[in-house]
């Protein structure tokens, strides 16, 4: 695991920048309350961005959220409801019409892609919450899918399983056999040159996903030949974070032509073309002048593609809906200054939140103050309270300690809990002060934060998981 790059000289973003709610939620501190550790969500912002999403795309477009992104049920459920949800109807299109009306047309996803026996009963619970009257529609995909899991899938009536080798195919089919079911299948392909760049490329290089572009031919003779799998297309997803849009498109057109020739080809009558996630979001605005995905430069490019009409195409994004939903809130237990560099030490850590060390991102963060001015904290204190302390960072015995010591206008490293120097979330970033008892908030943490870390290692508590408004856990 690489250490996040340096930063430098990044500054850390005003707390001024985080929405009032965030800043109520990590400010309050009931009596007797925990070291902050929280991923804070605000559903809605979900919901808005499953509605701006479902508005840019074409009728034939069906949306299937990636539950790996954030399995949280508040979550999903907004996801489901669309921006009914906000109340605003961000997103929408037409002025002028009865917004319930366009809210139920429009909606937010259709459905979602599940890997794991336990997305999948997420999923289905969501399904069950939000739209009861409609059956859920549930996408699988993923390598390394057991009998356990596909028995699991057939069982619950899964609505597609991706599949990723001629091993998965076989065994779906005995499973599907066994199971007294037919099954559609995708066959999942990894395309020999993927025109996209991204923070993860899973395609267009060797890797364990899909089947390689030249075993397509074969591979769809083979899934042809299994009675109890009904093959209704191909599904690509060759790449994460994606942030140009017209490469998106061409990747999208580039789908839709290769299934198309490869369905022909195979005699198979296409009716599924599953081109993935991948929609990026910009998490390095300041450093790299990145800008946000152009959905409606998308959605018209998509509008303008010759698909046919029993056709039906389906995106399964991730990140793009739930990104900017979550915030990751982790208190500051101390600050040292080793060897002349200031370190921050958190009430959490990569067990909470891998994305900056495993994407390499420079992941920027707000200080929230809590803690009292410096020379007048100690440790047990809480926000507001005076107590004694040593003047000028440094205490008797001339040792400098945490809540003295003025990190104002030094880059600092924030580190976590654990016990390796691998548990690194930020470098260089230049902060005012810091100290004890204040939190740092890392705003873009909706996706890929809970769900993405490994959260055993040392045993210390999991984060909270919050909705904004509400307490609890
Ligand atoms: C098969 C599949 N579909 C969709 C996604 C979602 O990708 P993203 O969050 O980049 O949209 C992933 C993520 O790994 C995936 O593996």
């Amino acid at each position: 695991m690489d250490l996040p790059p340096s930063a430098a000289p990044l500054q850390a973003l005003p707390a001024g920048r985080l929405p009032a709610t965030v800043l109520a939620a990590v400010r309050e501190e009931p009596e007797g309350a925990e070291e902050i550790s929280a991923y804070l969500y605000d559903p809605a912002v979900a919901a808005r961005n499953a509605t701006a999403l479902r508005a840019c795309l074409p009728s034939w477009a069906r949306i299937c959220y990636a539950v790996k992104a954030n399995g949280f049920p508040p979550v999903l459920d907004a996801l489901l409801r669309g921006a009914a949800v906000a109340g605003t109807g961000g997103g929408l299109p037409a002025a002028g019409a009865d917004p319930t009306a366009l809210v139920s047309r429009l909606g937010g996803v259709d459905g979602f892609e599940v890997s794991s026996v336990r997305e999948m009963r997420l999923a289905r619970e969501a399904c069950g919450r939000v739209v009861p009257a409609r059956s859920p529609y549930l996408v699988a995909s993923g390598p390394a899918k057991s009998v356990t899991l596909l028995t699991a899938l057939v069982e619950s009536g899964v609505s597609m399983v991706n599949v990723e080798s001629p091993v998965e195919l076989r065994r779906l089919e005995t499973v599907a056999a066994r199971l007294g079911r037919r099954v559609a299948v995708t066959v999942r392909v990894n395309p020999a040159r993927v025109a996209l760049s991204g923070s993860l490329q899973m395609g267009g290089r060797p890797s364990a996903f899909g089947v390689p572009e030249s075993e397509v031919p074969a591979v769809l003779g083979l899934a042809r030949s299994l009675p109890h799998l009904d093959v209704a297309g191909l599904h690509v997803h060759a790449v994460s974070g994606n942030l140009d849009a017209a490469a998106h498109l061409d990747y999208v057109r580039w789908c839709l032509e290769f299934a198309d020739r490869s369905a022909a080809d195979a005699g198979i009558d296409l009716r599924v073309v599953d081109v993935g996630g991948g929609f990026g979001v910009p998490f390095e605005p300041d450093r790299r002048g990145e800008r946000p995905f152009d959905l409606d430069r998308f959605g018209e490019g998509l509008a303008r593609l010759p698909v046919p009409t029993d056709v039906e195409m389906l995106f399964e994004p991730g990140r793009l809906l739930v990104a900017d939903c979550g915030w990751y809130a982790a208190e500051v237990i101390d600050v040292k200054r080793s060897y002349g560099t200031d370190f921050v030490v958190l009430r959490g850590g990569i067990h909470h939140f891998a994305l900056p060390t495993s994407w390499e991102i420079v992941h920027n963060f707000a200080v929230v103050p809590r803690s009292a001015p410096a020379a007048t904290s100690s440790p047990d204190r809480r926000p507001g309270e005076a107590s004694t302390g040593g003047a000028d960072g440094v205490a008797e015995g001339g040792v400098a300690e945490g809540w003295n010591i003025d990190t104002s206008g030094r880059p600092v490293t924030v580190v976590g809990e654990l016990c390796t120097p691998e548990d690194t979330l930020a470098r260089d970033i230049t902060v005012g002060a810091v100290r004890p008892g204040d939190v740092i908030v890392f705003p873009m943490a909706g996706a890929y934060g809970y769900e993405f870390a490994l959260a055993d290692f040392l045993g210390h508590p999991r984060p909270h998981r919050i909705v904004l408004g509400e307490r609890g856990s």
